[in-house]
C-alpha cells in the first residue's frame, strides 16, 4: 500500500477521509467521529463511521473498513493507482510527472517500461515470421486448419515463434542487455550460460493486461510437443494470477451488459469473441485465482462459468465457483453438451455448431446450482451411500445461497431430483444453515464480545498514548503478557509498531491482520474513550498478569491431579503455592 515516501504516502498525509467520502456520503458529525449510511449495504439507520484523525472508515453493520484509498477503490471499483489519483484529484494535490518518484520506484517503472517495449517488438517479430517465412507458412496452414481467418489472426495478433532458437535472441540482442532479455521470460539460459530463445516452433497468442499493453505471450505446440501451451513466467510485468486474457477488449461489454462469460483458453476466448460476444475473458489454464476474480468484480458480480467438459474442466469449475460465491458473484455455469462424441470446449462447439447454437445455450445457462444437481445426478444414487455422497457434495455450495426461500426451493428440487426424502434433507440443510449462520456471526456483536474490556483498553492505549505506548509495548512484550490472547495477533502488531516509534498508522497495522482481526482493531479505535493514563496502564497490565497466573495455576493443577512421581509432585505444589501467593496479593 502507501509505502513510505511514496506519492501515495504523501497523498495519504494530505487528504482529508471526511471529505473525500463526504462526497459520497452524507455525513454527520456525531462525538469525535463522522457517521452516515453504509454506501456498501442497504441499511435505515447509519452505522457507517469515519475517523478523521487516525483517517479510516469502518462499517458496524457489514463490518468493511480501511483508509481514503480503499474507500475510492471500493466505491469507483478502480485498482490502487488509480485511486491514488482520484483522491489526489479530489483533494486538490497535484500529481508529480515522473522526475518527481523516488530514485527505485523511477527505476522499476523504467524497467518495466523497456520490458513492455521489448514486448512489442517481439510481437511484430512474430507476426512477421508468421506472415513472410517459409515455415510461417506451415503455420498458417495450421491456424487455416483450425478455422482461423486472416482477419481473426490479425485481430488477435497472433504469431508465430520459428524452430530456430535464437532469431528472437539475435533480433532483440543489440537493442537491450542480457540480463533484461533473461527478465522478459522471452528469453532463457542454460546451464552454461548461452542464452536461447523460449519459445521455439510455436503459435504465438499476446497477452495483453488491461490496458492493452502485451506483457507476456502463451505459445501453443504446432503438434503434439509437449507442453501443449508453453507461456511467459512470472516477470515484472506479468503475473498469471492477476491477469484474464483478453480482459482489455471485454471490460466495456463486461461493465455494458453487466456479466462476464469465463472460458477456460486462449482459442475459447477468441472463438467466443469472434462469435460477436466480447465479453468473454479466459482465465488461461484451468484454476481461477482470487486476484482475477477481483479484477473481474471490478466490472461485474456476474458470471457464467463455461470451462471445458472434461474431468479437469468440471474440478475447476467446482473450485471457481467457490472462490466466485465467496465473493458474492452470481453465478450460472454452462456446460456444453458433445458434439457428435467429442466433449466440446467452446471453440469446437462454436466451430461445428455454429454462434446461433451457442448464443442460445448461453442464454439458457442454468444457476449454478442447477448445474451442481446435475453433477450429483451423475453419482450413484442407487444406495443410500451413494445418496449420502451426493448430498455431502451439494451442501456446502446450498449453504452459500443467502436468501433462505431460495435455498428452501432449492431443497425440494434437490429432494425431487435425487429421490432423498425431504425430511431427511431439510435436517441436513438446517444443520448446514445453522453453520452457515455461526460462520456469518463473525459479524459484530460476536467479534465484541471476543475482546475483553482490559485488552480493548491496552489496544487502544497502543494506539494512541503517545507519552508512552512505547514503554506499555515493553512491557507488554517483555513479559509475554498478550500470548495465547484472542487478540494475540492485534497485540503483536501493535507492539511492533509502539517499539518502531512512529506515530500509528491504524491501516499499516491492519495490512498485517486477518479480516476479522482488521475489523475488530477498526471496532475498538472507533469506540468512545477518555484520555488514557499510565497508571490505568499499569492496573491494565496487571488483570493480563493475573489472568495469566489463574491460567498457570490451573494447568499446575491440572499436573497435580495427574498424580506424577515424589519429585516432580514436590515441585508442582511450590509452584502452586507460589502462584496462589501472588494472586491473594493482587486482591
Ligand atoms: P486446453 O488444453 O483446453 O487447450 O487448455 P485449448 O485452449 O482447448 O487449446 P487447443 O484448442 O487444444 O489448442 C486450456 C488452457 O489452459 C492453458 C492454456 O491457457 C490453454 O488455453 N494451458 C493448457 C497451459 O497453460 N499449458 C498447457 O500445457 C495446456
Ligand atoms: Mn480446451
Amino acid at each position: 500500500m502507501a509505502e513510505a515516501g511514496s506519492f501515495a504516502e504523501k497523498v495519504k498525509q494530505q487528504a482529508d477521509i471526511v471529505r473525500v467520502v463526504g462526497e459520497y456520503v452524507r455525513l454527520k458529525k456525531s462525538g469525535q467521529n463522522f457517521t452516515g449510511l453504509c454506501p456498501f449495504h442497504a441499511e435505515k439507520s447509519p452505522s457507517f463511521a469515519v475517523h478523521p484523525t487516525k483517517q479510516i472508515y469502518h462499517c458496524f453493520g457489514c463490518g468493511v473498513g480501511g483508509d481514503v484509498f480503499k474507500f475510492v477503490m471500493e466505491m469507483e471499483k478502480c485498482a490502487f493507482p488509480e485511486a491514488i489519483r482520484v483522491v489526489a484529484e479530489k483533494c486538490g494535490i497535484s500529481i508529480p510527472r515522473p522526475k518527481d518518484r523516488s530514485p527505485e520506484e523511477r527505476k522499476e517503472n523504467q524497467q518495466r517500461s523497456v520490458l513492455v517495449e521489448m514486448h512489442r517488438e517481439a510481437q511484430s517479430f512474430f507476426v512477421k515470421q508468421l506472415e513472410g517465412t517459409l515455415e510461417g507458412k506451415a503455420a498458417r496452414a495450421y491456424l487455416e486448419d483450425r478455422g482461423l481467418d486472416k482477419d481473426t489472426i490479425t485481430r488477435f495478433g497472433i504469431g508465430y515463434a520459428p524452430s530456430g532458437g535464437d532469431l528472437l535472441l539475435r533480433h532483440l540482442k543489440s537493442k537491450y542487455s542480457e540480463k533484461l532479455l533473461v527478465d522478459s521470460g522471452l528469453v532463457s539460459r542454460d546451464q552454461g550460460g548461452r542464452l536461447f530463445d523460449r519459445f521455439r516452433r510455436r503459435i504465438t497468442f499476446p497477452i495483453s493486461n488491461e490496458s492493452g499493453k502485451i506483457v507476456a505471450f502463451g505459445c501453443r505446440a504446432l503438434g503434439d510437443d509437449q507442453p501443449k501451451y508453453l507461456n511467459s513466467p512470472e516477470t515484472p510485468i506479468y503475473s498469471k494470477s492477476n491477469l484474464l486474457y483478453h480482459m482489455d477488449r471485454a471490460k466495456e461489454g463486461i461493465r455494458r451488459q453487466d456479466f462476464a462469460i469465463l472460458v477456460e483458453g486462449y482459442m475459447d476466448a477468441i472463438a467466443v469473441a469472434r462469435a460477436g460476444i466480447s465479453n468473454v475473458v479466459a482465465s488461461c489454464g484451468t484454476s481461477l485465482a482470487e486476484p482475477q476474480i477481483k479484477l473481474l468484480g471490478r466490472f461485474t458480480r456476474r458470471v457464467i462459468v463455461n470451462y471445458d467438459p472434461d474431468a479437469a474442466g468440471q474440478t475447476a469449475t467446482e473450485r471457481s465457483l467457490v472462490l466466485l460465491l465467496e465473493q458474492d458473484f452470481e453465478v450460472r455455469v454452462l456446460a456444453l453438451p458433445p458434439v457428435g462424441n467429442k466433449k466440446a470446449d467452446p471453440d469446437l462447439f462454436i466451430r461445428e455448431m455454429g454462434k446461433d447454437a451457442y448464443l442460445k445455450l448461453l442464454k439458457e445457462a442454468p444457476p449454478y446450482v442447477d448445474y451442481l444437481i446435475a453433477r450429483a445426478r451423475q453419482m450413484d444414487l442407487t444406495t443410500g451411500e451413494g445418496k449420502q455422497r451426493a448430498l455431502n457434495f451439494l451442501l456446502p455450495y446450498i449453504q452459500k445461497i443467502p436468501n433462505g426461500i431460495l435455498r428452501s426451493e432449492w431443497a425440494t428440487r434437490i429432494a425431487q431430483q435425487l429421490r432423498i426424502e425431504e425430511p431427511l434433507l431439510r435436517s441436513a440443510l438446517s444443520k448446514a444453515a445453522k453453520e452457515r449462520r455461526s460462520e456469518i456471526k463473525t459479524a459484530p456483536e460476536l467479534i465484541g464480545r471476543a475482546a475483553k474490556p482490559v485488552e480493548r483498553r491496552l489496544i487502544r492505549m497502543l494506539a494512541e498514548a503517545e507519552g508512552f505506548r512505547h514503554e506499555l509495548a515493553q512491557q507488554l512484550q517483555n513479559a509475554r503478557l498478550y500470548h495465547g490472547l484472542e487478540t494475540e495477533k492485534i497485540f503483536a502488531a501493535l507492539v511492533i509498531a509502539s517499539l518502531a516509534g512512529q506515530p500509528l498508522q491504524a491501516t499499516e497495522v491492519a495490512a498485517v491482520l486477518d479480516e476479522r482481526d482488521r475489523r475488530l482493531l477498526f471496532e475498538i479505535l472507533f469506540e468512545e474513550a477518555n484520555e488514557p493514563t499510565w497508571e490505568e496502564a499499569q492496573s491494565c497490565i496487571e488483570a493480563l498478569q493475573n489472568r495469566q497466573a489463574e491460567h498457570e495455576l490451573a494447568e499446575v493443577q491440572r499436573s497435580i491431579e495427574a498424580n506424577p512421581p515424589a519429585p516432580e509432585m514436590r515441585g508442582l505444589l511450590e509452584k502452586k503455592q507460589d502462584l496462589m501467593r501472588r494472586l491473594a496479593a493482587a486482591r
